[in-house]
């Protein structure tokens, strides 16, 4: 059985729609069992035979956690080892989902899984932090950083970005900050080939028997839409594409470049924080789709959620 945490998120949704559609056999808690307590997770973990554990709840407010921190290394640090901990006693794997912020933005080629983590912020320390603590936890794990989420479920730039386009004449988007974004099926996607192709899903019925060497190796890998952009350029194209579908009325509405200092937020933004996703590819045998793609197709799906863009 698979525990999915944080099924009531924007990416725990997702996955919930992805298990259900493929039939697979999953419980979801999100704030019901509070991953900040070990007991809780213990307690709901007790008499169940649980071979995947996927984490998706963490503190997520960028820029808020900038004065809340003691509650963001609580979410994305203490956590997340607390899970693993469980999912050590349990005798299960873990997915855990983490993040470019974890990187300082310098440089201008795809950051490897191997480079050093040098957050700028406090979401990306705790989060730097809590992939350390589910490495030292357990060793079936897979740490999946992905970037610039967005999905039907939930608040997200592109929901944000039409609603604005429908309600202002100009836009003003940073245009200095580049990276991925990603469409959450695409990470659901990965998730599902990793338990697909690792599972003993179906014959495990004892947790002592001896770990067998998993098919797509425990470690780091990055999970992001193909191709990069920048804020603005995503912007660009959200505009032209959302236009052509009717989503965008107010065809008039500029969409204007601007610097990262012109927009200063609370929490500092790496600059480049493009994923080279090539250690995931070759480890599923998969491409991943190019982000215009994936954004074409959250657009057109019914699963789109139009009230979100009035
Ligand atoms: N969104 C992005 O752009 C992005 C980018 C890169 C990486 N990520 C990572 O992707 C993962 C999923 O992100 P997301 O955007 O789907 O997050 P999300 O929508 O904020 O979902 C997180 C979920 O965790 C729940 N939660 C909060 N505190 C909890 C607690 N103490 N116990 C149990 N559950 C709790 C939240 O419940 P409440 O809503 O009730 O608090 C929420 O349902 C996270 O690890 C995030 O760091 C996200």
């Amino acid at each position: 059985m698979i525990w999915l945490i944080g099924s009531n998120g924007m990416l725990g949704t997702e996955i919930a729609r992805e298990l259900k559609e493929n039939s697979v056999d999953f419980i979801g808690t999100d704030i019901d069992v509070d991953i900040t307590n070990i007991d809780a997770l213990r307690s709901f973990a007790k008499g169940k035979v649980i071979d995947w554990i996927i984490n998706c709840a963490a503190y997520t407010a960028v820029d808020k956690a900038e004065s809340d921190e003691v509650l963001a290394d609580k979410l994305n640090n203490t956590a997340p080892g607390n899970i693993a901990k469980v999912a050590k006693e349990s005798g299960a794997k873990l997915i855990h989902i983490s993040t470019d912020y974890v990187f300082d933005g310098t440089g201008n080629t795809p950051r490897t899984e191997e480079m050093p983590v040098a957050p700028l912020g406090v979401y990306g320390v705790t989060k730097a932090k809590g992939e350390k603590s589910v490495i030292s936890n357990t060793d079936e794990y897979y740490i999946l950083r992905t970037a610039w989420l967005y999905s039907w479920h939930g608040k997200n730039f592109v929901y944000t970005m039409i609603r604005a386009m429908n309600t202002h004449d100009a836009v003003k988007v940073v245009s200095d900050q580049r990276g991925t974004p990603t469409f959450g099926p695409t990470l659901a996607n990965i998730i599902l080939k990793i338990i697909n192709q690792n599972s003993t899903l179906e014959n495990k019925n004892s947790h002592d028997e001896i770990p067998s060497k998993p098919s797509v190796p425990y470690g780091i890998y990055h999970c992001t839409d193909e191709g990069e952009t920048t804020w603005f350029e995503f912007t660009k194209e959200i505009k032209r594409q959302a236009v052509e579908l009717g989503l965008v009325t107010n065809k008039d509405c500029t969409v204007n470049p601007c610097t990262t200092e012109e927009y200063p937020t609370p929490a500092k933004r790496p600059a480049y924080s493009v994923l080279s996703k090539a250690k995931i590819q070759n480890a599923l045998n998969i491409r991943l789709p190019q982000w215009q793609d994936s954004l074409s197709e959250f657009l057109k799906s019914g699963l789109f959620e139009k009230d979100r863009i009035m």
